[in-house]
């Protein structure tokens, strides 16, 4: 499975880059009002940063007017993937950018029926969203799966990339399922590391090799 960060930190992103971790970036108008600096500034420095694919979200909600924005962002890098609403003029806009070879994002999905227009109109990636499922007591992760069945039914090529990803379990489940892609948030993918026997057992050994007396350098 591959792992995106979901910021628009480029601090973050440098840190995690170092890693060999990250695959991509996902960013979204909210995460960019978070980073407090122009658009087209910030995501010009993530595509610099990091080699993979680099969601930037278009604003407008007609197609036409949603095309000219995804020149603009297209224009930025190679990596830059163009987010997309999903709705009709969201759908429409995707199969033109994917006629022309940009990559997509479909983003805002909450339904196995819209993930199937999605890989219909030929995008990329679909953003299925976890958490704000389970916050109105729907479970995320059911989706995720049905996308999973369906997307293999039929081999479409769009890539599930789960995303209001919430809990480390949640990036777990996402693996079990068989996601292709998770965007997890800073402070959840640095928490997967963790692991309290980890911790203890490090512990142990520092302190008995204190003991030996020894240096290995
Ligand atoms: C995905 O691309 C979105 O940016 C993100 O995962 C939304 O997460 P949230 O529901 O925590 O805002």
């Amino acid at each position: 499975m591959k792992f995106f960060v979901d910021t628009a930190d480029t601090a973050e992103i440098r840190e995690l880059a170092e890693t060999g971790l990250l695959d991509g970036v996902t960013t979204n108008p909210s995460l960019i009002m978070k980073a407090g600096r122009p658009m087209k500034e910030v995501i010009a420095e993530i595509c610099d940063i990091v080699d993979g694919p680099v969601s930037a979200e278009v604003v407008a909600m007609e197609k036409e007017a949603m095309l000219a924005e995804a020149n603009e962002l297209a224009a930025i890098a190679d990596n830059i993937c163009v987010k997309l609403p999903l709705t009709l003029d969201g759908l429409k806009a995707c199969r033109a950018l994917a006629d022309k070879g940009v990559k997509t994002n479909v983003t805002l999905c909450f339904s196995a029926n819209q993930a199937l227009l999605a890989a219909k109109a030929g995008a990329s990636f679909i953003s299925p969203f976890i958490g704000r499922l389970d916050d109105i007591n729907i479970e995320g992760l059911d989706l995720i799966a049905e996308i999973r069945q369906i997307y293999d039914n039929y081999g479409f090529e769009t890539e599930v990339l789960a995303a209001s990803i919430r809990t480390v379990n949640h990036v777990k489940d996402c693996a079990l399922i068989g996601a292709d892609v998770a965007t997890i948030p800073p402070a959840t993918l640095k928490s997967l590391v963790k692991h309290p026997l980890t911790d203890k057992g490090l512990e142990a050994f520092m302190k008995d090799w204190e003991k030996t007396g020894q240096s290995i350098l």
